[in-house]
């Protein structure tokens, strides 16, 4: 019944019909916008063209924009961790072998990164320049907010417009898992945009926040396009001054030559027909402390060093699961920009976006499902989310809607 786990990443074709934004540039703007370019597209072994127009350039690893920081100007690159939390292992119980097929991306087609070298996507001009300021390109806007369950000051989260529907353990965390289905939600406006990730949390809500991501995203700011891709984020104060995107700043180590940050992912999950998920686990290594990421079953593909932060040198006090979208209410109703399926949780399996197996790994260093669970909404009336339990799926949750509908005007 469940076509699960069929999942590879194929960028999706798209044609890419954006005339340049004609932005008239003075020439000192041009040269910053040069000495920019040069700081995220580091000098490449090879170059390869992918057939949706993303260029992914393979950067020799220790060339990589991560050891820009100054803080990991002598940092020596870890090629593995010393350390995988131990479990339940879903996955296996789950996949059937006969409908395997290798985690692959559309650039393969043309070439393959030798080993010794990472993919990086390509930073166009068009990327910076539908940015607000060079500066911030790659960042999530200062007004970011985290969904704060236990806040007090929820109109504030109202207010910057960012819409959650999640779950969420508080304690003391040291990683997450979850496989979560992949889908390609419509966006109203290029300024708004879906996703859907985990986030492992330190600190207050406040400036001090640190935040580790990783998810699908739809963003056509940031990418261009309506792909839906894969990504990653960090931040170290809360989205003001620290972190980004992908690898468009100095943070996370990547050191797969594999998997490209920022790229497409295909096939994407269909309403009532094929779904398609993808896992991934983010864990604290004991001895280094480094925060490691895996996606799939196996594809180590880096880490951020526990130096980029405060409290998430030590663990995570708080994980979500669940999707976000920006409803900007441009025509004083709320947004059409779909969260997850754009279906609500009570459609169920083949309909609505899930995270299913969704654990912690605990202080034993070991995965476990999470207890204590509990789910978060602002407007449950534009997007929703539902929590279970079974032996097959673990703890799952159920997620998304539609926005605007004759619930939620
Ligand atoms: C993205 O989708 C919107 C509608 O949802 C459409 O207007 C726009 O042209 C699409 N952009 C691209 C680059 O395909
Ligand atoms: C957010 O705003 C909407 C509409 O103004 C309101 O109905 C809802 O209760 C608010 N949610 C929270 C959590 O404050």
């Amino acid at each position: 019944m469940m076509e699960v786990n069929r999942f590879s990443l194929l960028p999706v074709v798209v044609l890419c019909a954006l005339t340049a934004a004609r932005f008239s540039y003075a020439a000192g703007n041009k040269a910053d916008l040069v000495k920019h370019l040069n700081r995220f597209n580091k000098p490449s072994v090879k170059s390869i063209k992918s057939p949706d127009g993303d260029v992914i350039d393979c950067v020799h690893i220790s060339h990589q924009s991560a050891f820009d920081h100054p803080s990991l100007k002598n940092h020596e690159i870890q090629m593995r961790p010393n350390y995988h939390p131990e479990g339940m292992n879903y996955e296996s119980m789950k996949i059937s072998s006969e409908n395997q097929r290798p985690i692959t991306q559309l650039w393969h087609v043309n070439g393959n990164c030798p080993k010794g070298t990472i993919p990086v996507r390509r930073t166009r001009k068009k990327d910076i320049l539908r940015a607000s300021s060079v500066k911030k390109y790659g960042q999530k806007s200062s007004l970011s907010t985290v969904a704060h369950p236990s806040s007090i000051d929820l109109d504030l989260i109202n207010q910057s417009g960012h819409q959650h529907a999640i779950a969420y353990v508080e304690g003391e965390f040291f990683g997450a898992k979850a496989t979560m289905n992949v889908w390609d939600p419509q966006i109203q406006q290029t300024n708004e945009f879906s996703l859907s990730q985990i986030w492992l949390l330190g600190g207050s809500f406040a400036s001090d926040l640190n935040s580790i991501e990783a998810g699908w995203q739809v963003s056509p700011d940031l990418y261009g396009d309506n792909n839906t891709r894969f990504f990653t984020y960090w931040t170290s104060d809360a989205y003001q001054s620290t972190g980004c995107y992908n690898l468009l700043c100095s943070g996370f180590i990547q050191i797969n030559n594999e998997i490209a940050l920022g790229a497409s992912i295909s096939p994407i999950s269909k309403y009532h027909s094929s779904q398609y998920d993808i896992s991934l686990l983010i864990w604290k290594d004991p001895e280094q402390g480094n925060w490691w990421m895996q996606f799939g079953n196996g594809k180590v593909l880096g880490y951020w060093p526990g130096s980029l932060f405060s409290y998430l040198t030590d663990s995570a006090s708080m994980i979500q699961w669940g999707g976000e979208v920006v409803n900007s209410a441009s025509d004083g109703q709320h947004t059409t920009t779909q969260m997850g399926s754009g279906h609500f949780p009570e459609e169920g399996f083949g309909k609505s976006s899930y995270f299913r197996n969704v654990q912690i790994v605990d202080g034993s260093n070991s995965l476990r499902a999470p207890k204590d669970i509990a789910t978060f909404t602002e407007q449950p009336n534009c997007y929703d989310v539902q929590m279970g339990r079974n032996d097959g799926w673990g703890s799952y949750i159920y997620y998304g809607g539609p926005g605007r509908n004759t619930n939620c005007p």
